[in-house]
């Protein structure tokens, strides 16, 4: 079958590792002459790559297969059926449960699996009950997927360097669906990043569940730290910038916070969750740390690097917070005083253990505490944005913006700045001095060189 004679639409939930995880898909599908759809209309092979983190995630990906039971059924007996597949951590927790209450499913794949994805498909046939492949398997899929050949989405790229985690924190399902630790050897490493530097890929965020955790087999043999990791791929030519995330803080090692005082292709933003600012709450949550310590660390980390922009991560309403409990997380976010930060609503994860216990916090109560807490990280990241104002940042332009000629890039602070009269710039770094701030946004002008 000749490339490109039939489609596959991937749609992405959650977070960075599965956007680069549809790539992958992506990159599996191409041998089987499988090309790029816009949406699911024109696809001859639906993926939805799911999130299984928050629970809203999981009923959104059930609406969403209803909506494209219909377009099956229309499409049934016509010369371009549908086939529909569920993949990502939804598909890992929920299995063959998924092909039971969404009967168009054809294909359930865990996170593990992707490099599987033409042998599965084969085995799927119309008609046939849906083929499920949940399992951990021994051969890793990075091992087993083709190289990265997609035209790419721009000048910043993903790579997952890590994947997994064995902190088991109470509320998260990630230990669960992504399965134990595990670091990708730093040779494979090189050579992906050596491949996007060749299709113009000048900035790369390195993807891990644990990412500081990274002990991957270094060339000589020896575990490789992630710090290490980033110093040898500050020397792939064509890379400018390197970033992380997401980091355990208990994984925030010297040698880590010593390549943000060093390397300045590090970008000078950290984001390190903390959770709640609650000692008490830490610990019910199997977190590892104390606020005391999380501020230490954040402050050994400034000292490295004194402009460093910081996120993080917070979750309200853990089953038994108190109001001082919350509290505390309020104030140790004062203390910090965040560029930009995630917040979310505990929700209970079958399975996890704080999904079991009695004291469940009312939706009334956190969605009341999340307000709050939300008013002050927008003041802060806004107040963030607007001390840019008068400065002069190096952007990196990465897709066009919405007015002619506009085009949007991102700040060493992971700031998107919009710039007028810029869209020849993009895919390079360029100067702007910045002249405006919102809550989620610069903008600016070029600065003639
Ligand atoms: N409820 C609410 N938030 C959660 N997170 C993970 N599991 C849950 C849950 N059960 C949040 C954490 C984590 C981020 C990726 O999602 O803050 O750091
Ligand atoms: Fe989940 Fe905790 Fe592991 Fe992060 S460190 S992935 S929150 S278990």
């Amino acid at each position: 079958m000749p490339p490109g004679s039939k489609k596959v639409f991937v749609k992405t939930y959650g977070c960075q590792m599965n956007v680069y995880d549809s790539e992958r898909m992506g990159d599996a599908l191409r041998p089987l002459g499988y090309a790029p759809a816009d949406g699911p209309e024109g696809a001859d092979l639906v993926i939805l790559n799911t999130c299984h983190i928050r629970e809203r995630a999981a009923d959104k990906m059930y609406s969403v297969l209803g909506r494209l039971r219909e377009m099956k059924a229309e499409r049934a007996g016509t010369d371009r059926p549908m086939r529909i597949a569920v993949a990502g951590c939804v598909a890992q927790a929920e299995g063959a449960e998924i092909a039971r209450r969404e009967a168009a499913v054809d294909l359930v794949v865990g996170p593990q699996s992707y490099h599987r994805l033409p042998e599965l498909l084969a085995r799927s046939r119309a008609g046939d009950s849906a083929v499920i492949d949940t399992d951990f398997p021994v051969t890793s899929k990075f091992d087993s997927l083709p190289a990265r050949t997609a035209k790419g989405q721009g000048p910043a790229a993903f790579l997952t360097v890590q994947e997994g985690c064995d902190k088991f924190c109470t509320f998260c399902v990630v230990p669960y669906t992504r399965g134990s630790e595990a670091s990708r050897p730093v040779a494979r490493i090189i050579e992906e990043l050596e491949q996007l530097s060749a299709r113009g890929v000048r900035e790369v965020t390195l993807l891990g569940q644990n990412v500081n955790a990274y002990h991957g087999e270094g060339p000589d043999g020896a575990a490789w730290s992630l710090a290490r990791l980033i110093a040898r791929l500050s020397d792939v030519p064509g890379i400018a910038r390197i970033r992380y995330m997401t980091s355990h803080p208990r994984d925030m090692r010297d040698d880590l916070i010593e390549q943000h005082a060093d390397n300045q292709k590090l970008m000078p933003f950290l984001h390190l969750p903390f959770q709640s600012g609650s000692d008490r709450v830490l610990a019910a949550m199997n977190r590892k740390h104390t606020a005391a310590e999380y501020l230490a660390l954040i402050e050994r980390v400034r000292k490295a690097r004194p402009e460093i922009a910081l996120s993080t991560d917070i979750i309200v309403g853990f089953p038994g917070e108190t109001e001082a409990e919350f509290e505390a997380t309020m104030e140790l976010v004062r203390e910090v005083g965040y560029a930009q930060a995630y917040s979310f609503k505990y929700s209970p994860r079958p399975g996890t253990p704080a999904a079991s216990r009695p004291d469940q916090i009312s939706d009334e109560i956190m969605t009341a505490r999340l307000a709050r807490l939300q008013a002050l990280l927008t003041a802060q990241q806004t107040q963030f944005n607007r001390s840019c104002i008068g400065q002069t940042l190096p952007v990196l332009f990465e897709k066009p913006g919405k007015k002619p000629g506009q085009a949007i890039g991102r700040s060493p602070y992971l700031q998107a700045v919009h710039v007028d009269a810029a869209a020849h710039l993009i895919g390079q770094i360029a100067p702007v001095a910045v002249s405006s701030a919102t809550m989620s946004s610069l903008g600016g002008v070029i600065v003639s060189r």
